[in-house]
């Protein structure tokens, strides 16, 4: 049985009945895609993405070069913003909703009709199991409907892939750290595309710890962008929180502690020395978490012999942490790649680009490919939160 080297990748050539594990855990490392491979030729050509494991609905088209065509994103925030959170049940209803209308606009700011399309990759899993039905329900449908194949994506995955998005030469091998509101993961990818677990969080993922942090100091929904915006009129160092390292050396992340001492300080104050200092606590419990994740992830770097490193996932889209990282790279003499902002946070541009890996290496999903919501954990990822 071949590992398939690369993307994610979860997949069938088509009619073949004989599906083998799609999982093969070696320790804490795990290889991405495991399956038997098919010999089915792919003729390349554009390639459609579509996400929608939480709240984000994304379509987006590649060309057969990979360069993005489109990119599509219709934001649900102002649906779960009064809840302050994601309702999962609104989630799926809205996806319903608008799925058409984003995949037609992704097609027609790329120029192309739906018959140019070659190829269809979807977000499968982790995520919300409803949600992720809408998405996977319609990509076979569309393959079905234009006889092209279509392949099961991880969320995960895609969001390493947006490394390359932007620089297709961003050199391997490489630390990869993915910082989103499911996963802070460390990995170190190889030249065959082959990643390994380096370390992860052992409770809230960094994304997380922004998010219930925000809503500790009474911020909107999604709270990452909120303290960021915040903590730009606050001084980093006017309160100190706790960094959590763990025992030295280790490469695994924890959150948990950092977000019960914002609750703990913030019971103590009068309501409106909180209200007064609100800026100073969103810089400092910010740069707590930062600095963790710039100091973890440069320690991986060193430690595992790369001389490159890659942050992605929504949390990448944080402007200290963002600074910070350039700041290393330039005075550490490192490659670093940092996608744009449109491609840190959910979007389908990433899913298109681990897809179209998978259809260059044949995979094909079957037609009842399905939803998985917790398909990180079938990657045995230690500290996954799903
Ligand atoms: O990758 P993503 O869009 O979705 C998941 O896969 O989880 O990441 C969402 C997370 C949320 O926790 C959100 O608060 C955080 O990314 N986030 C940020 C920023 N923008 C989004 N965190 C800190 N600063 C930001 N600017
Ligand atoms: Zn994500």
């Amino acid at each position: 049985m071949p590992a398939a080297t690369g993307a994610v990748l979860f997949g069938l050539p088509q009619n073949d009945a004989c599906f083998i594990d799609p999982v093969r855990v070696i320790g804490k490392d795990f290889i991405m895609t495991i399956v038997e491979q098919p010999t089915s030729t792919w003729i390349p050509g554009p390639i459609l993405g579509i996400e929608t494991s939480c709240d984000e609905t994304a379509a987006s088209v590649l060309a057969v070069d990979g360069a993005v065509l489109s990119n599509i994103i219709a934001s649900q925030h102002a649906i779960h913003q009064r809840f302050g959170g994601v309702v999962p049940e609104l989630a799926s209803r809205a996806h319903i909703e608008s799925i058409e209308d984003v995949s037609a606009a992704a097609l027609q700011q790329a120029g192309l009709a739906w018959t140019d399309l070659t190829g269809i990759a979807v977000t499968q899993g982790p995520g919300l199991a409803g949600a992720l039905l809408v998405g996977v329900n319609y990509a076979k449908a569309l393959a079905y409907a234009l006889n092209i194949p279509v392949v099961g994506v991880s969320h995960l995955e895609g969001h390493i892939a947006s490394a390359w998005l932007q620089e297709p030469a961003f050199p391997l091998p490489c630390v990869v750290l993915v910082v989103s509101g499911g996963h802070t993961h460390l990995y170190y990818k190889e030249d065959s595309g082959h990643c390994r677990l380096l370390g992860a969080t052992r409770d809230d993922a960094a994304g997380e710890a922004f998010d219930k942090g925000a809503q500790l100091l009474g911020l909107e929904y999604p709270g990452g962008p909120a303290i960021d915006r915040l903590a730009q009129q606050g001084n980093p160092d006017a309160i100190a929180f706790p960094r959590s390292y763990l025992k030295k050396g280790s490469l695994d992340f924890s959150f948990s502690g950092l977000k019960t001492a914002l609750l703990y300080t913030l019971q103590v104050m009068p309501e409106h020395s909180r209200m007064a200092r609100a800026a100073d606590f969103a810089a400092g419990y910010q740069e707590a978490i930062v600095t963790v994740l710039v100091d973890k992830a440069f320690a991986a770097v060193r430690s595992s012999g790369a001389h490159a490193l890659a942050v992605v996932g929504g949390v990448s889209a944080n402007s200290r942490l963002r600074a910070l990282l350039q700041q290393r790279a330039v005075s550490e003499d490192l490659r670093l790649s940092l996608p744009p902002l449109a491609y840190c946070t959910d979007n389908a541009a990433m899913i298109a680009a681990a897809g179209r890996q998978a259809l260059r290496s044949g995979l094909r999903a079957p037609l009842d490919i399905d939803a998985q919501a917790s398909l990180a954990c079938s990657f045995g990822l230690s500290g996954s939160s799903c």
